[in-house]
């Protein structure tokens, strides 16, 4: 029978499902009944030290919808971290604390370029209890106008600064999370890993617009008929982020042996945990998805990612981990590989007999088009 129970960083998780930072783990009532559905781990809503200067807005949220008009598929909010009192927060840390002694409570923060606050709020924190620290470094909106968020996630000399102020004053786990409004995600990721950060977490949000209203010519989502770009999440993202835990995991592999990283973007099934775990991730964080589905949805992710496991004989998560990695390679590669396939298979006798489906692209005649594109993504 396999199991979904793992240990990261030392803290003991029973399944890799995390509550990721957002609404889901706005306050102690909603994450305690995180825990009390069987999550992994709750991080709980990004705080700083003066939330006086966090101001949201509502509407907040846009939403791209399926064809069929009733799924979401991708999801903008231009939520700012929480706007509750960071001594309230303190308060409900505790409590959580001592009503679920064996919940991993996770602490998601985040001060400005200043080496006091980022050291005050850590040891705070870590005074209220938390059992770990996921910094963050990716809020794409409202935050980097006050150098905060993304704009130090974008920097990896200031990163890594950062990160050593942390580390010089954490006894618990850290990680860095990461943005993915950057080319290459693999510099402040080595920056944040060279800094100390026990992990990393990928991916936040990506900066988006999520469409303009045909009727008020307005872009959203609209605020006194004005917007700002904001942060897209769900299901669409899930490609984007499979991509760039893939790249950090090959740098860990590389660079960090030993690291951890929790893999981030438009999970909401057993199935797409298991994937981004064969990616390199040691866990997995779902934000909107509990938005869309409820905390419940654990259960039926456990489900899945147990199913997969029994499929293919794994009996724990690190019989898995990583195990994709080797299938990636440059494009060049994948064009002699193909070139070697093929040539092998024109020498041998049964090869004169297949019909050839995919044609080089100066024969297309334009007939049966759709039959040759399909064949295209089969090779
Ligand atoms: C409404 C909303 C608010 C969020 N707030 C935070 C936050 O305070 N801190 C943070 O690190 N990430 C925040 N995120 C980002 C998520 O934690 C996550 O990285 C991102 O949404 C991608 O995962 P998902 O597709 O499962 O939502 C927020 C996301 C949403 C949708």
């Amino acid at each position: 029978m396999p199991t979904l129970a793992t240990t990261v960083d030392g803290l003991k998780l029973p399944n890799p499902f995390i509550i990721g930072s957002g609404p889901p783990g706005t306050n102690l009532n909603v994450i305690s009944k995180a825990f009390k559905e069987g999550w992994g781990a709750v991080i709980a809503k990004t705080v700083s030290l003066d939330a006086s200067k966090v101001v949201n807005v509502t509407p907040r949220y846009g939403k791209l919808m399926g064809a069929d008009g009733k799924e979401v598929v991708g999801w903008e909010n231009i939520e700012l971290i929480s706007d509750r009192p960071f001594k309230i927060w303190i308060e409900e840390f505790k409590k959580c604390k001592d009503m679920h002694p064996d919940g991993v409570l996770i602490a998601s923060i985040m001060e400005e370029y200043n080496k006091d606050a980022w050291i005050e709020i850590t040891q705070r924190c870590q005074d209220a209890g938390v059992d770990a620290f996921e910094l963050n470094f990716s809020c794409p909106h409202g935050l980097p106008e006050r150098k905060m968020g993304a704009a130090m996630g974008q920097a990896p000399d200031i990163l890594e600064e950062v990160v050593g102020w942390v580390m010089s004053a954490a006894k618990k786990p850290v990680w860095a999370k990461m943005t993915p409004n950057i080319t290459h995600i693999e510099d402040p990721s080595r920056a944040a890993l060279k800094g100390g950060a026990t992990g990393l977490a990928a991916i936040n949000t990506i900066r988006s617009v999520i469409g303009v209203n045909l009727d008020t010519l307005r872009p959203e989502p609209s605020v006194e008929g004005y917007t700002t770009p904001g942060g897209y999440s769900s299901k669409a993202v899930r490609p984007i982020a499979l991509r760039m835990v893939m790249e950090i995991s090959k740098l860990i592999e590389k660079e960090f042996p030993g690291r951890s990283l929790s893999g981030i973007g438009g999970v909401e099934t057993g199935n797409d945990a298991a994937q981004f775990i064969l990616l390199g991730a040691d866990t997995v964080q779902v934000c909107t998805g509990v938005m869309k589905f409820g905390y419940e949805c654990v259960k039926p992710m456990c489900d899945e990612l147990l199913a997969f496991m029994e499929k293919h004989k794994f009996e724990t998560l690190a019989d898995f981990k990583g195990k994709s990695l080797p299938y990636f390679t440059t494009h060049m590669d994948l064009v002699k590989r193909q070139g070697e396939r093929k040539a092998a298979q024109k020498a041998a006798a049964a090869a004169a007999t297949t019909k050839k489906v995919v044609l080089a692209d100066g024969e297309w005649s334009g007939d049966e088009f759709v039959k040759q594109s399909d064949a295209l993504s089969r090779g």
